[in-house]
């Protein structure tokens, strides 16, 4: 079940998804026509004038007729003017039709252009995800069940394609994957099975897993990390993955996830509407092991070490407090002025750590740092923050070939200003003005001038409604931008 690429229709098929340009739909040349009895093709003629079906953008028309006893269903979905077309309103078009389909069904379509192999894989990777594994089976209504659990089965016939792995499928599943530890709530995604997790997909996929406990953690001087995690009894987990695809080169891109399992603000504690969604304040550190597993099963000849410092942010007695002055690993003091700006210090420890024990060309850090950038950008823009605007214009083009869309933001001076503390070195939350510039400026302490690119991924990461392409909760965006911006083209 998903998409794949055929050399000859075998079977047939619940639906036929016709994608057809506006106004072009009268044309003869349509190459679905030629398989129709003329009876059928008259009814089918009379019914678009009937309807009025032109092929404007999302316009639908569906259609039955039979032959031969088989009961045909087709669909035509229109895709508006070519002139018009973008990626993003083509993938809308065709989502809208197949996330309520399942079952065999065939694509074809009018133009070649319209259609994108790597984009058909994502989205029915995407209209097949579920996360529902803590629903209850209804044994009163097995057959209803069982109907709902039908995925969809999308093929498109293309005699010249000859390649056996599609990528968008590949990385469909994996961000399927992401999504599933992200949507998992934080009872049972504590940074002990995070780190799990991550050795089992290591395994899988082929890419090497170390996990360093709490004793381990101390030894590495990593105190701004495990003040963080101090008040919660499930304890830290540093998570390092190496993937090695250039045997020839001793460097490394360093990518680097925020790994908070959840995120209740500590005790400069959040309200129970901004504490509901927390557990995914790990979805950087989901990324960053999705990229792995994308980078290892499509073979990419790059060397990439990603680290995580897995925790939790909660209460307790021997929680780190407002006014404590913590020591990083690099050893600046930092003043805690708000124990909910947690996510730049287990990041800051988790960066020095990745730069000290490896040989980084560039590093990378993924986390949903700030409630801000959300006000910002929105749920579809990701902030980057960075030192080197030519890596900004990559991850950007990559982030086209998926319709995955980054902003570049500002680090100006006046924001390193803002974190200046009058008693340590710098202070972790310098309040809201410009929130995400700050934060930003704080990693940029620990980067050690680096080629660097900071993701603030808070308002991309997660859905309280249904999105565009995706139900809601976890989206796992970014990763096929990251994996598409190490592989380079
Ligand atoms: N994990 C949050 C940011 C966040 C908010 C992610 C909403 C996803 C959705 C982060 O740790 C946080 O609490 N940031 C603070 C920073 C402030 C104290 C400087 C925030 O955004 O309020
Ligand atoms: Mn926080
Ligand atoms: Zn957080």
């Amino acid at each position: 079940m998903g998409f794949s690429v055929i050399k000859k229709t075998s079977k047939n098929y619940d639906y036929i998804v016709l994608l057809v340009e506006e106004d072009k739909i009268k044309d003869e040349d349509i190459k679905f026509f030629k398989n129709l009895t003329i009876e059928n093709k008259k009814f089918i003629e009379h019914l678009i004038k009937k309807e009025k079906f032109t092929g404007k953008k999302n316009e639908i028309l569906s259609a039955k007729y039979c032959d031969e006893n088989i009961i045909y269903s087709i669909i035509f979905v229109g895709v508006g003017k070519k002139k018009f077309l973008s990626y993003d309103s083509l993938k809308n078009s065709i989502y809208s039709v197949i996330k309520n389909l399942k079952g065999n069904v065939l694509i074809e379509s009018t133009d070649s252009s319209f259609i994108d192999i790597d984009m058909l894989g994502i989205l029915v990777e995407n209209a097949n995800y579920n996360f529902n594994k803590y629903k209850s089976i209804d044994k009163n209504n097995k057959k209803e069940t069982k109907k709902e659990n039908k995925k969809l089965n999308l093929e498109y016939l293309n005699t010249k394609f000859n390649s056996e792995t599609i990528e968008g499928v590949e990385l469909g599943k994996i961000t399927n994957i992401v999504r599933d530890l992200v949507n998992e709530p934080a009872n049972f995604m504590t940074p002990e099975i995070l780190a799990e997790n991550a050795l089992i997909l290591g395994k899988d996929y082929g890419f090497q897993v170390e996990i360093h406990d709490e004793s381990e953690i101390e030894k590495l001087n990593m105190t701004a990390f495990l003040s963080v995690g101090r008040a919660s009894v499930n304890r830290p987990r540093l998570i390092v993955m190496k993937y090695t695809g250039n045997n020839s080169s001793k460097n490394a891109i360093g990518l680097v996830g925020k790994g908070l399992c959840y995120d209740a603000g500590g005790l400069s504690i959040k309200s129970t509407g901004n504490m509901l969604t927390m557990k995914s304040d790990m979805t950087g550190a989901a990324t960053v092991i999705g990229v792995m597993c994308a980078l290892a099963k499509m073979n990419i000849n790059k060397n990439v070490v990603s680290v995580i410092a897995a925790c939790e942010n909660v209460i307790g007695g021997n929680a780190y407090k407002p006014g404590d002055i913590i020591y990083t690993m690099a050893g600046k003091s930092v003043e805690i002025t708000n124990t909910d700006a947690e996510g730049r210090l287990t990041l800051a420890d988790a960066i020095t750590y990745t730069l000290k024990n490896n040989k980084i060309s560039e590093i990378i850090d993924i986390a949903t740092l700030t409630g801000a950038v959300i006000v910002a950008l929105g749920e579809s823009i990701t902030g980057v923050f960075t030192n080197t605007y030519s890596n900004f214009e990559k991850l950007k083009n990559a982030g086209d070939k998926w319709g995955e869309k980054y902003w570049n933001m500002p680090m100006d001076d006046e924001f390193k200003d803002m974190i200046k503390s009058c008693i340590a070195d710098i202070k972790n939350s310098a309040g809201s003005f410009g929130g995400p510039s700050t934060g930003a400026k704080f990693l940029e302490e620990f980067i050690e001038n680096k080629p660097w690119m900071h993701l603030d991924i808070a308002g991309t990461s997660f859905r309280d409604v249904d999105g565009k392409y995706y139900k809601k909760g976890a989206t796992g965006e970014v990763l096929k931008t990251l994996y598409t911006y190490i592989k380079g083209e």
